[in-house]
């Protein structure tokens, strides 16, 4: 399928406060360099914050993570569970299309929503609340049909069950997920052959059924206000993940943090670099500035950055020492993308080309 940016995009993009403050902690989970590895979660962040993924956001994402914005755009459109286009604002509905799916009647569930939301996947129903889309194999497929809709597992499901489940989210209910047909989890139809000592009066519902339920969050969009358990990783001692805390009843605040006793090791790598301030122009020079977006990792807003501070040349960064480079890192949004992206170097080839 064509994946392509909608023609219609907001201006800017903002990550909430409570956002940002989660985004920047999602970060720190990277060793030094690594940081654009929080794309896919940070992505995913600007997509639950607005409900679908703005070009904006995947710039903003590709800026904290000193990416390309081509970069991010990369992974943007190979990956379904990003909407580039709008989407219902109660549920985007994702028919698993693939062939045990299919199989069984994904064709009849496409019908349905074609029926009571678009005739035309990725389209958002006239009332704005709906939209679907055909996907490929979601792994229920011992529970085919299905859909995933917001969060969850929909399974085993007929054309019938699929427009009541639509009829119900129009009404602001949220039915429970996971089988429709009454089984278990995915026994065999006649009932279990074997482990028949499982407790069902004492569980009623499968582990994913029960947690979605416990939860509740299965249309909800992820907004910040959530569990503050913004870097678990950071934590150490008993509060901390590696001694199989479990993570917080979502009433309940998360632990705060306990603070590391740093070794000498980390004591001496986290010291900080001796800065010293490079020479900096007030404006470009009279043939204009440089451009910027030329070096690799840096994007349009990076560019302007560098500018405010004075950089406007690219020989003014060929020249940067390790002092120059520790000032400059550190007032960019996260350190370390200068040496990565070795900056110097193609300043200074770009610089030798002028
Ligand atoms: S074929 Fe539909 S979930 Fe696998």
């Amino acid at each position: 399928m064509l994946r392509r940016l909608h023609l219609d995009q907001p201006a800017s993009f903002a990550f909430t406060p409570d956002n940002l403050a989660w985004a920047n902690a999602q970060i720190t989970k990277y060793p030094e360099g690594r940081q654009a590895s929080a794309i896919i979660p940070l992505l995913w962040r600007a997509q639950e914050q607005e409900g679908w993924l703005t070009r904006p956001a995947i710039e903003s994402v590709a800026d904290m993570l000193g990416l390309a914005f081509m970069r991010a755009l990369e992974v943007a459109s190979f990956y379904f569970m990003f909407q580039l286009k709008p989407v219902g604002s109660v549920a985007h509905i994702q028919v698993c299309g693939t062939t045990s799916c299919m199989i069984c009647g994904a064709e009849d569930l496409v019908a349905v929503c074609q029926d009571k939301i678009a005739k035309n996947p990725h389209d958002v129903s006239a009332d704005g609340k709906f939209s679907w889309e055909e996907v490929e194999c979601l792994g229920s497929c011992s529970n085919a049909p299905m859909a995933q809709i917001g969060k969850d597992y929909y399974e085993d499901l007929t054309s019938a069950k699929m427009a009541d489940l639509i009829d119900a989210l129009a009404r602001g209910e949220v039915p429970l997920p996971g089988p429709q047909n009454g089984r278990y989890a995915a026994e065999p139809l006649s009932g279990l052959t074997t482990l028949t000592d499982y407790a069902a009066d004492k569980n009623p519902h499968n582990a994913s059924v029960q947690l979605a339920r416990d939860i509740g969050d299965t249309i909800k969009r992820i907004d910040g206000t959530e569990v503050p358990l913004l870097a678990p990783w950071q934590m150490s001692g008993p509060a901390g993940p590696t001694s199989g805390n479990p993570l917080p009843a979502p009433d309940q605040p998360a632990a705060k943090p306990a603070a590391k006793a740093p070794t000498a090791k980390a004591a001496a790598t986290d010291a900080p670099a001796a800065e010293s301030k490079p020479r900096t122009m007030s404006a470009p020079r009279k043939a204009g500035a440089d451009d910027f977006k030329r070096i690799s990792g840096v994007g349009p807003k990076l560019e302007t950055r560098l500018n405010e501070m004075g950089f406007w040349h690219y020989d003014q960064i060929a020249k940067w020492s390790d002092e120059e480079v520790a000032w400059v890192d550190s007032r960019l949004k996260f350190k370390g993308r200068i040496r990565r992206d070795d900056w110097i170097a193609q300043a200074a080839a770009f610089a030798g080309e002028n």
